[in-house]
């Protein structure tokens, strides 16, 4: 792992995303169904996982990787909900000793174990996982075809990759594409057909790519409101000083612009092993 990238994303990640009452936090947009009340995160952080791994028959005993698993939202609930073994790997060893503290907390020491690395300088024998994640982490990842490449390696044929990505459209306009660096903190963000590539390349079959920007990152806009954006602001001034509150306004309007006119978006994806 270089330091200078933990260190880098570690000021990124300094923000408090820990619901209350909560011992992990998810790090990621939430999903709004029709009916989920917009105050409703939790249920919200809910619906995510149960999107993600919608359509797939997950086993008790199978075993996961999860790329980015930040403070182990995902891992947990594959672990405990699903009976899975989960491997969870990050970057920053602060969201790393925060996972550790809720498997000893939990006694998860036989279901999730979890390492501080940079995914790219780790290996894993050739068809060790059911099933890989990556979620919101690969528009951090600079070396995207390692990573495919990786990934192709790691899983079980017939195994899957389920991931979520923030990623550019093409009728992305300059401005957008510079919003969604700032806004999600990223210089390696992509265009959404590069990953169908990366996935060929890496022999994964695309099973299913849906934009799902409505129902994440646009209704989380309108969560975020609520309370005056207090988190993303503090997720936005510890990159970019206390300075960016006088601009904020102006550049939510322009991001949400960007989002409405479909310039970039999230999106759930789904591929399978041959
Ligand atoms: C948006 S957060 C998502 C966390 C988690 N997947 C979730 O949904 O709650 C992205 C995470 O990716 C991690 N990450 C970024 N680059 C990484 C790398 N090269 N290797 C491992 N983890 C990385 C970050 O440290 C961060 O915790």
């Amino acid at each position: 792992m270089t330091k200078t990238a933990a260190d880098e994303l570690s000021k990124i990640y300094k923000a408090e995303w820990r619901l209350e009452g909560e011992d992990i936090s998810h790090i990621h947009a939430g999903y709004w169904r029709s009916d989920t009340p917009i105050e409703a995160i939790k249920a919200a952080c809910e619906n995510y996982m149960q999107e993600i791994i919608q359509g797939i028959n997950i086993e008790s005993g199978q075993r996961i990787l999860d790329i980015g698993c930040g403070t182990g939202a995902a891992a947990l609930f594959m672990a405990e909900r699903h009976g899975c073994i989960v491997s969870g790997v990050d970057i920053i060893p602060l969201h790393i000793e925060s996972v550790q503290k809720v498997i000893a907390k939990r006694r998860l020491e036989d279901k999730i174990n979890a390492v501080c690395a940079d995914i790219l300088d780790l290996d894993f024998p050739e068809g060790e996982f059911d099933y890989i994640m990556a979620l919101e982490s690969m528009h951090h990842i600079h070396d995207k075809k390692t990573l495919f490449k990786k990934i192709g390696k790691w899983l079980k044929h017939g195994g899957c990759f389920l991931f979520s990505e923030m990623a550019l459209h093409n009728r992305c306009s300059w401005l957008s594409g510079q919003l969604a660096g700032f806004m999600t903190g990223s210089r390696y963000l992509e265009q959404i057909d590069r990953y169908e590539e990366y996935l060929k390349e890496a022999g994964l079959n695309p099973v299913d790519m849906r934009d799902v920007t409505p129902q994440t990152l646009i209704k989380a806009h309108e969560w975020s409101e609520r309370d005056g954006h207090r988190r993303l602001m503090e997720y936005l001034g510890a990159t970019n000083g206390r300075g960016i509150a006088y601009a904020l306004p102006i550049f939510l309007w322009l991001t949400m612009r960007s989002l409405r006119k479909s310039h970039w978006g999230l999106h759930f994806c789904r591929a399978r092993k041959k």
